[in-house]
C-alpha cells in the first residue's frame, strides 16, 4: 500500500497541501477511528472519530504516541497489532480491551518502493456492544441447552412418577382400612407427589409445560396477591407497591406470573434476613426504533415492566453471571435448590419478555421484567 499524507506542519507545497486536505476529508468521513503512524508509533494524522476515541483534540496528539498522551491507553506490547506489524510487515489485527470497552484494531504497513516501512495505517473500531451481544447469545444458548435437558429428564421422570402413583393408589385401595402398612404407603405417595411437583417446575424451565396465556392486567394480579406476598415476605420486611395506571395488558399465564412474583419475593426475603424494604412496581414503557441504549437486541414497541427491588445484600459479578442457571445457588444445602430464577427465566422467555438484574454487593437488588404489551382491544376485535 502506498499512501502519501505528508505532515501539514512541514513545508508543504500547494499540491501536497491539497492532497493532505483530501486525505483528511476521506478520513473524517469514515465511521471508525483511523490514524497514520510513523514507524516509531507517533501519530502523523488522524480523523475525527479517532480523536474522539482518544478524548483529545487532534492538535494535541499529533506528533506523539497515543499512550503518551492518553491516560489509561495501553502501552505498546506484543499484543499490539502495530508492534506486530512492524515485525511482520503485513496486516495485523486484534481485539483489545481498554478499560471496560473493547476495540478491534488493525495495523497495515505503508511501504516504500524498496519495501521499507515508512509508516502505518491503524484503524480502531469499538466492538463493546457486539461482544456484549455475543456473550448474551452464548449464555442464552447455554440456558436453552440446559433447559432442554431438564425438560427431557422431567418428562421421563413425570411418566415414571405417574406409574409409581398409580401402583401406590392401587395398593392402597386393595388394603384393609386398618392395615398398618397404609402409613408407609401414604409416605411413598407423598414423596411421589413432591417429586411430581418438582418435575413440573423443571418442565417450566425446559418450556415444555404448556402455558395458558390470556390477556392479563398485571396491576390487578399484584393487588390480588399483595396480602399473600406480604405474608411470604414476613413481618420484618416493609413491602410497598407502586402500580402505574393505566398500564395496559399483557399476554401471559396468570399462574406463571404468580410463580414469578413468589420466587422473586422469596429471594428478596432471603437476601434480607434482618429485614428491609421491598418495592414492587409496574410501569408502561415504549421503545423507539433502536430500543433503549445498549439494548439493540430488544424490539421496539410497547412493554409493561414489572420490577421487584430489595434493600438486601446484593450480588457480586460472579453470582450475577450464573443467576438464571438451573441449580445455581449460593445458599446452604437445605435452603436453596437453585431453581427459582431459572423458572422465572423460563416463564419470561415463554412470554417473549426480557429480564434484567441490577445489583451490587451491599447495594440491594432490582429485577426488572419487561413483557410485550398485548395488542390493543380494538385491534383484537378487528381480527
Ligand atoms: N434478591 C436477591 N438478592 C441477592 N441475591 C439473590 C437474589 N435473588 C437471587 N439471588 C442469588 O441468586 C441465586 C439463585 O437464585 P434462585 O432463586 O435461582 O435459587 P435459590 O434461591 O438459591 O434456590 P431456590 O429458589 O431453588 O430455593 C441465589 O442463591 C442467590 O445467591
Ligand atoms: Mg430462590
Amino acid at each position: 500500500m502506498h499512501l502519501h499524507c505528508p505532515d501539514p506542519r512541514g513545508k508543504l507545497g500547494a499540491t501536497s497541501r491539497l492532497t493532505h486536505e483530501r486525505c483528511q476529508a476521506v478520513f473524517d468521513a469514515l465511521g471508525y477511528g483511523i490514524m497514520l503512524l510513523t514507524p516509531q508509533g507517533r501519530i502523523e494524522q488522524l480523523n475525527h472519530a479517532m480523536a474522539a476515541m482518544l478524548g483529545r483534540p487532534a492538535a494535541e496528539v499529533t506528533g506523539r504516541a497515543p499512550h503518551e498522551v492518553v491516560p489509561g491507553h495501553p502501552a505498546p506490547s506484543d499484543a499490539c497489532p502495530f508492534v506486530r506489524m512492524c515485525k511482520s510487515l503485513h496486516r495485523e489485527s486484534a481485539e483489545v480491551p481498554w478499560g471496560e470497552r473493547w476495540f478491534q484494531v488493525t495495523a497495515d504497513p505503508v511501504l516504500d518502493a524498496k519495501h521499507k516501512l515508512t509508516g502505518a495505517v491503524v484503524t480502531v473500531s469499538e466492538t463493546t456492544e457486539q461482544k456484549r451481544l455475543e456473550e448474551q447469545l452464548r449464555r442464552s444458548q447455554k440456558m436453552e441447552a440446559i433447559g432442554r435437558l431438564a425438560g427431557v429428564l422431567a418428562h421421563d421422570f413425570g411418566s415414571l412418577l405417574t406409574m409409581i402413583n398409580g401402583y401406590c393408589q392401587m395398593l392402597m385401595e386393595a388394603m384393609a382400612a386398618r392395615d398398618p402398612r397404609r402409613r408407609d404407603l401414604a409416605a411413598v405417595l407423598e414423596a411421589a407427589g413432591r417429586a411430581t411437583a418438582l418435575t413440573r417446575q423443571m418442565l417450566t424451565i425446559g418450556r415444555h409445560q404448556p402455558a395458558r396465556p390470556r390477556r392479563l392486567d398485571l396491576n390487578h394480579l399484584i393487588s390480588r396477591l399483595e396480602r399473600v406476598l406480604r405474608r411470604v415476605a414476613g413481618p420484618r420486611i416493609h413491602l410497598s407497591t407502586r402500580l402505574a395506571r393505566p398500564l395496559g395488558r399483557i399476554q401471559a399465564d396468570p399462574a406463571q406470573i404468580e410463580q414469578i412474583l413468589v420466587n422473586l419475593v422469596v429471594n428478596a426475603r432471603e437476601a434480607m434476613p434482618r429485614g428491609g424494604r421491598l418495592a414492587i412496581a409496574t410501569e408502561r414503557v415504549r421503545w423507539g426504533q433502536d430500543g433503549p441504549a445498549g439494548r439493540a437486541d430488544l424490539r421496539s414497541g410497547n412493554y409493561v415492566s414489572l420490577s421487584v427491588q430489595d434493600s438486601g445484600k446484593g450480588m457480586d459479578a460472579e453470582t450475577r453471571s450464573h443467576l438464571f442457571e438451573p441449580f445455581f445457588t449460593t445458599k446452604a444445602k437445605r435452603k436453596g435448590v437453585g431453581l427459582g430464577l431459572s423458572i422465572v427465566y423460563g416463564i419470561v422467555k415463554q412470554s417473549r419478555g426480557d429480564i434484567e438484574v441490577v445489583s451490587e454487593p451491599g447495594q440491594g437488588t432490582t429485577f426488572r421484567i419487561r413483557f410485550p404489551a398485548a395488542a390493543g382491544a380494538r385491534r383484537r376485535a378487528a381480527r
